[in-house]
């Protein structure tokens, strides 16, 4: 484990749902770290790893729980910093000598704003204006800080949200630095990675090496397939693994007949003409396209989807020298979205077609080598890694492809409808300068015929949406907004252009509540 030369922060992880987003910040400050579960960090590991700091994430758990989940106690005795946030304070209290209260009246969810009481260091920039703004989400809090710890600001219902021991450099706050409506939160850890030493020299070009060395040591001298849907994410993590493991590789791009307009040939041509990766071009359209005939519930879709992209990839397998590895573009919104922490089904949103929809029993074994990484990172990559950029702006595409985006049944005549809408929204908005100022853009076949009136004839045809969203890594979006002017004349073209379109709505609905995907 010790082959990193960086210097590494542990994050000790209890089961928050912005784990990840702790890590990115780090990212962003140029630090090397790594996440783990806390049931995964023993005292052995703690030795091996030799972390010059810690982080202990929030979680959902309650240290009145029986098995409340909990630190390994010589994480104290290692004489690095540590940060606890949320739960994790509320464990470092517990741990240390401290108590803490179960939630009810001083439950805090939400915007909070702390203030001031003391100074120190790790709040570099803070309280200049007066109180901060913070984001709390906690049912516990902590009533009583253990010994050597002091407080350094209060809010309302948590008169302990910001308390350290500046000697042992412990911090510990009652809410979430990482999110975005803490304003001053990535502030926070610019001060306590300074604090510990950090020469922040942890780089995209770094993150690259290290993903090589980890796809080297996992594949060995196994022949991998890389299954190429056509998107960003995938692409990068075929460019990657050519690198790390170059003859051993062959790609497969599967033409599911899901694809949009011109699709296959860009994807095909972008890789032969600037990669020498082999490829194999599958055009499995009968057999995808055939399994979804008469299926209309998202979930279901999703599973044939991704069965069968896993029996294309099977047979593929067999074929090049008996492939061990599937590689996918997997990204860490994927894998959240598609399972809860704890494993259990209850919290799942849609099952990615690369996550969720994976059957249970494979004989591949997978390699993800961008599963921690949001778009924008792995756009990052894309960039240290050489891909044209024109490709990495390319805007995401599900590997379900159009499937999610014609709700109810699929069928032969709508996709070839959708493509065409699809292909007149794209390039009204190319021609209109605003690709690159949007995150995704497409139109949704709609499954209702409206009553319309063309010439003087009446028609019955599909209704659609179109749909268009900024968002800085597709956990949370807005709808893009358009001018009225760009609105009526892109629905003028699609009606005039596309047969089998007389209506078209545009989607304002944000991610929460809404989802990106219609499916
Ligand atoms: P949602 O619809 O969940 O989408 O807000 C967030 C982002 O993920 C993409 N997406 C997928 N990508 N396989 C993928 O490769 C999938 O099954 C899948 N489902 C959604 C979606 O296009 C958006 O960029």
């Amino acid at each position: 484990m010790n082959q990193i030369a960086h210097d590494r922060l542990l994050i000790i992880d209890f089961g928050s749902q912005v784990t990840q987003l702790i890590a990115r910040r780090l990212r962003e400050l140029h630090v090397y770290c790594e996440i783990h579960p806390f049931n995964r960090v023993s005292d052995d590991f703690l030795r091996d790893f030799a972390p010059k700091a810690v982080i202990f994430s929030g979680g959902p758990a309650s240290v009145f729980a029986k098995d409340a989940p909990m630190p390994p106690p010589s994480v104290f005795e290692l004489g690095v910093p540590i940060l606890g946030i949320c739960y994790g304070q509320q464990v470092m209290m517990h741990c240390l000598g401290g108590k803490v209260e179960r939630g009810q009246a001083t439950a805090e969810f939400g915007r909070a704003y702390v203030t001031a009481k003391n100074s120190l260091p790790i709040l570099d920039g803070w309280f200049q204006d007066g109180p901060e703004q913070v984001w709390m989400s906690h049912g516990d809090h902590v009533s009583e800080i253990a010994p050597g710890f002091q407080v350094y600001g209060t809010s309302p219902n948590a008169p302990f949200a910001i308390t350290a021991d500046p000697t042992r450099h412990f911090y510990a706050v009652q809410f979430h630095p990482e999110v975005h409506h803490t304003p001053k939160g990535a502030k926070l850890y610019e001060s306590f990675v300074r604090l510990a030493g950090f020469k922040g020299d942890w780089t995209m070009g770094a993150y690259k090496d290290e993903a090589i060395r980890k796809i080297r040591d996992q594949v060995g001298t196994a022949r991998v397939i890389c299954g190429l849907s056509g998107g960003v994410d995938s692409s990068v993590a075929a460019v990657l693994l050519h690198e790390a493991i170059g003859e051993q590789l062959t790609c497969v791009f599967v033409n599911t007949g899901l694809l949009r307009q011109g699709e296959s040939d860009e994807v095909v041509g972008m890789f032969r003409d600037n990669f020498n990766i082999p490829l194999i071009h599958a055009d499995e359209s009968e057999l995808f396209l055939g399994q979804l005939e008469g299926q209309s519930d998202p979930e279901t879709k999703r599973k044939i989807i991704g069965k069968l992209f896993i029996d294309v990839f099977q047979k593929h397998a067999a074929e090049v020298g008996n492939a061990k590895f599937l590689a996918q573009g997997t990204l860490y919104p994927d894998v959240i979205e598609s399972v809860s922490f704890s494993g259990g089904p209850s919290v799942t949103i849609k099952s990615h077609h690369n996550v969720g929809g994976l059957p249970e029993k494979m004989g591949l074994q997978l390699v993800e080598p961008l599963r921690e990484l949001f778009k924008d990172e792995v756009r990052a990559l894309g960039r240290e890694l050489g891909l044209p950029p024109a490709f990495i702006g390319r805007h995401p595409f599900p590997g379900p492809g159009l499937a999610i985006r014609c709700p109810g049944e699929i069928t032969r005549e709508k996709l070839d409808i959708l493509r065409q809408a699809d292909a007149v929204f794209i390039d009204q908005i190319r021609k209109h300068g605003l690709y690159d100022e949007i995150w995704q853009a497409f139109v949704a076949i709609l499954p209702v015929r409206t009553v319309g009136v063309m010439g003087d004839g009446r028609t019955y045809d599909f209704a659609c949406a179109l749909r268009a969203v900024t968002s800085v890594d597709g956990m949370t979006a807005d709808y893009y907004p358009f001018s009225h002017e760009f609105l009526g004349e892109t629905a003028t073209r699609i009606i005039n252009e596309v047969k089998g379109i007389n209506r078209v709505t545009y989607d304002i609905t944000s991610k929460p509540p809404g989802t990106i995907e219609w499916e």
